[in-house]
């Protein structure tokens, strides 16, 4: 361990991030966490748990984005990101950070800002229609500072977030040409091979908007419950007939979680030859499932009995990420003519 950690300053630095608006799930497993506790070892890596950013569409509840922060927290500890080795802070503890947004906001358009595809279908889906918070519309050039302020080279993100570090980087590009020298360093989106996990529906994409989630803290039954409705094959209907492996849940979460896969081949051959049960395909997915979040219920229960702990953590990473963006915030300002004394 003390050996990972003495060689990661000279490593380049991950910036990755959370809207800390509810519990995190089973995508967020596959998609980015347990990828975080790889990185955490080669890489400096940040950790933001990003409240700013989340009022931004939550402003009429700001309760809910307060209270997940912990809980988020709680998350990334029990699946083992190490606080030793990652720094986690909180957004909004970081002034630096809204300072920069609010001098990032004059190198961009508002026709720019408008056009960003993610931030258009975030519209869409929230039913923002003319009403767009201020806020929101620029969330991603306060992205881009959370980005930037940690000079973080590598973000590792879902596909809906490149379009927010193309923005970072043309960002970065118009200061630099303003200062004449490379005051800020571009970024570039590490995009996992499985970025995203179905619901449990059926749908495209596991998300607590859509109810249809596996949490990573869910009991037991919880658990069962959910494996028993995931949607399967719905021209499975007899044990005799052939079934089909595209778009069945049941099968893309154990691709994604049966350390099994050989076992696993041969159970989809016999699924695909006719034969199988469902029931028989959810019992060893619930098996899988069971295994998989057991600890990590375990050890979210433990850590959540000292709520102190946690706040002291955070704390912690916050006061040492708030060093690195004051020391960016200085020398942006500088090179836009914001220096005095
Ligand atoms: N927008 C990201 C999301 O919704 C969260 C986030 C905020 C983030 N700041 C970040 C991600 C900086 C990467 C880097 O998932």
């Amino acid at each position: 361990m003390d050996k990972e950690i003495a060689i990661k300053p000279n490593q380049p630095t991950i910036l990755t991030g959370d809207r800390p608006t509810g519990p995190l799930h089973l995508g967020h497993f596959v998609g980015s966490l347990r990828n975080r506790v790889v990185y955490q070892y080669h890489y400096r890596q940040f950790i933001m748990l990003a409240d700013a950013q989340a009022l931004t569409d939550n402003i009429d509840d700001p309760g809910k984005v307060h209270r997940n922060v912990v809980e988020v927290a709680l998350d990334y500890l029990a699946v083992g990101i190490d606080p030793k080795v990652s720094t986690l802070l909180i957004q909004s503890q970081i002034p630096e950070l809204a300072e920069l947004t609010f001098y990032y906001l004059n190198l961009v358009t508002v026709a720019r800002l408008e056009r960003n595809p993610t931030v258009k279908e975030e519209i869409r889906l929230r039913g923002f229609e003319r009403d767009i918070p201020a806020g929101f519309l620029t969330y991603p050039v306060s992205q881009a500072a959370d980005i930037t302020a940690f000079k973080a080279s590598l973000v590792p993100v879902g596909e809906d977030q490149l379009p927010m570090i193309e923005q970072t980087n043309e960002i970065v590009r118009r200061l630099n040409r303003i200062a004449g020298r490379e005051v800020l360093i571009e970024a570039t989106a590490l995009v996992p091979t499985i970025s995203r996990l179905p619901g449990v529906d059926g749908k495209a994409k596991m998300s607590k908007s859509l109810n249809n989630t596996i949490n990573l803290g869910a009991t037991p039954d919880e658990i069962r419950a959910a494996v028993k409705k995931i949607y399967t094959d719905p021209l499975h209907l007899r044990v005799q007939d052939p079934g089909h492996l595209e778009g069945n849940i049941a099968f893309v979460y154990l691709n994604a979680f049966d350390p099994d896969q050989a076992g696993l081949a041969e159970l989809k051959a016999h699924y695909v030859r006719g034969g199988l049960a469902d029931s028989v395909v959810k019992e060893r997915l619930d098996a899988c499932l069971q295994e998989l979040l057991a600890p990590i219920r375990a050890r979210r229960q433990e850590l959540s009995e000292d709520r102190g702990h946690i706040l002291q953590l955070l704390k912690d990473g916050t006061a040492k990420a708030r060093e690195v963006a004051a020391q960016t915030t200085v020398e942006v300002k500088a090179a836009l003519g914001l220096h005095y004394f």
